[in-house]
Order: structure tokens, then C-alpha cells, then sequence
């Protein structure tokens, strides 16, 4: 399939599910080449066959949401958000219930790399150490199993700073696994974000990556309203370093000019 062609059949499929074709501006390639892979395997050559064939088949519809899903991910990625959260906002957040673990979630958290990074650093760079329950969720059930797994390849963990790697992680047999007490506490569980209700209410919440990069705006407004009732008054929601709620949300106001950070502000 030539490029132009990927684009005319995204730029038609892509709205029908509730995404935003400009999300997927960088990543674009590779749903092309699963496309074509899904295309080559029911026999299909070219994209305006396959887009007839979406016409007369809407159980296909499943498969192209699913090849549209992105685990791109890594450990402390955007260092800037996690160097904030162990110098004030983690501190803040537990010096507001002194006496139990915060609660966090990590929404979209594909292989756990983002739900562990928040584990360690509560660990081990907040001053002091802040005990946090994290749960990951996310929509695909294999990112999960690699999630319990806790086992990457080093090139997942080039961000995170080396003595915080070193202290959180040991080698095993060419890959690095998470030690017990930076497992401890963090649990994952399959959770679709457009469609089951928030698994719990939280202290903080990061989703980043996910619904405000690739849905388009109604779901962005609607997946506001649910992180607006999954975070507890006064809590704190991350969003990714490019990514902003949208403007008709409510419930919440930004923490820093630089970061997309929010506070959950007092329920009227
Ligand atoms: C690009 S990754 C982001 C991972 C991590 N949050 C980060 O910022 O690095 C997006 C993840 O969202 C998951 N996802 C896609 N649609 C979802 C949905 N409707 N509900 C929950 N997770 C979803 C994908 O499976 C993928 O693992």
C-alpha cells in the first residue's frame, strides 16, 4: 500500500472509531504495515478493497481498533513530570494523608513501565520515601501479562537515571527485572477507558499517552468527566508533556505553567 493510500483509508476509519487522525501523525507507519499485514492474511491487496470490505463486515471494525492501539512507552518518560513529582507533588499528596499508602493510577499503562517508574520513585527519590498503591490498566490483556512479569529490555530503561536503575532493578539473564519492593504495592488489571467505569477513586492519576493524543474531542471530553470523578478532591491528574485537557472540562486547574499537571479542585 502506498503511503497516500494508508492515509485516505485512515482519514476515513480513524473518526468511525473515536479517534484523531492527527494523533497518529507519528505513528502512522506502523498501523499502515498492520493493516497490511491484516489485509495479506484475509487476502485482500488493496486499501479501497479493504475499505469495502469494512463496509460488509462490521466485526472487522474490532481488528482495526485494535491495530490502531499504541504501546510506544518507557521508563521516566518526560523526566521533567517525574523530577516534580518526587520534589513536591508526591510529598504533598501523602503529607495530606499521613497515615495510609496514596493511592495512583496509571491509565493506558501498557507494559507497567509507567506504574513501576512511580513505585520507584516514590521509593526511592521522594524525600522522604512515600508509600503508594499504584494500579496499571490498560485495554490489552498481553501488555498486562508483561506487566506482572516486571522483566525489560535495558533499551526501555535508558531514561531512567542510572542510580535509580541500579538500586530498582538486577539483571537476569540479559533482561531487568523489577526488585520485590519496588513491585510491592503495584497491580495491574484490564480496564477499557472509553467503556468500564473508574476502577477506584485516587490520590493522583496519570494518563498520558493515550486518550488525549489519539481520541478525538468527545471522547476527550468524556474521558475528562471520568478522570474528573476517579481523583479525590485536592489530588493531582499527569497528563503527556504535550498533551491538555479540553477546554470545557471542569473539576480541575492547572498546577504549573510549564507541565500538564492539574489539580482536582473543590466539588461545587
Ligand atoms: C502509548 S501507550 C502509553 C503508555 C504510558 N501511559 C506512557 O505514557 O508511556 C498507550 C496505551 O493505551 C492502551 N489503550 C488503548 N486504548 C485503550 C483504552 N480504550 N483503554 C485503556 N487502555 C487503552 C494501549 O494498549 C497502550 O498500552
Amino acid at each position: 500500500m502506498q503511503k497516500h493510500e494508508a492515509a485516505r483509508l485512515l482519514q476515513w476509519a480513524l473518526p468511525r472509531l473515536g479517534f484523531r487522525y492527527r494523533g497518529f501523525r507519528n505513528v502512522r507507519g506502523q498501523v499502515q504495515k498492520r493493516i497490511e499485514r491484516r489485509m495479506a492474511a484475509i487476502g485482500i491487496e488493496h486499501s479501497e478493497e479493504y475499505r469495502r470490505y469494512l463496509e460488509g463486515h462490521p466485526e472487522e471494525w474490532t481488528v482495526v481498533e485494535a491495530m490502531c492501539r499504541i504501546s510506544i512507552t518507557r521508563f521516566y518518560r518526560d523526566r521533567d513530570v517525574w523530577e516534580r513529582l518526587a520534589q513536591k507533588l508526591l510529598p504533598q499528596l501523602s503529607a495530606r494523608a499521613p497515615a495510609r499508602a496514596i493511592s495512583a493510577w496509571s491509565a493506558g499503562c501498557a507494559a507497567g513501565e509507567e506504574a513501576y517508574t512511580l513505585a520507584i520513585v516514590a521509593r526511592l527519590s521522594a524525600e522522604p520515601p512515600v508509600a503508594i498503591d499504584v494500579l496499571g490498566t490498560d485495554i490489552d490483556a498481553h501488555q498486562l501479562a508483561r506487566a506482572r512479569a516486571a522483566r525489560y529490555p535495558p533499551g526501555s530503561l535508558r531514561e531512567l537515571p542510572k542510580p535509580l536503575r541500579d538500586r530498582a532493578m538486577f539483571e537476569d539473564r540479559g533482561e531487568l527485572a523489577i526488585r520485590a519492593p519496588c513491585r510491592a504495592g503495584v497491580q495491574f488489571l484490564e480496564h477499557d477507558l472509553r467503556r468500564d467505569p473508574p476502577p477506584d477513586r485516587f490520590d493522583l492519576v496519570l494518563c498520558r499517552y493515550l486518550a488525549f493524543t489519539y481520541f478525538d474531542r468527545a471522547w476527550q471530553e468524556r474521558i475528562a468527566s471520568t478522570l474528573a470523578a476517579a481523583i479525590a478532591e485536592g489530588g493531582v491528574l499527569i497528563l503527556g508533556k504535550h498533551e491538555h485537557l479540553p477546554t470545557t472540562a471542569t473539576g480541575f486547574e492547572p498546577l504549573g505553567p510549564h507541565l500538564p499537571i492539574y489539580g482536582r479542585t473543590p466539588v461545587a
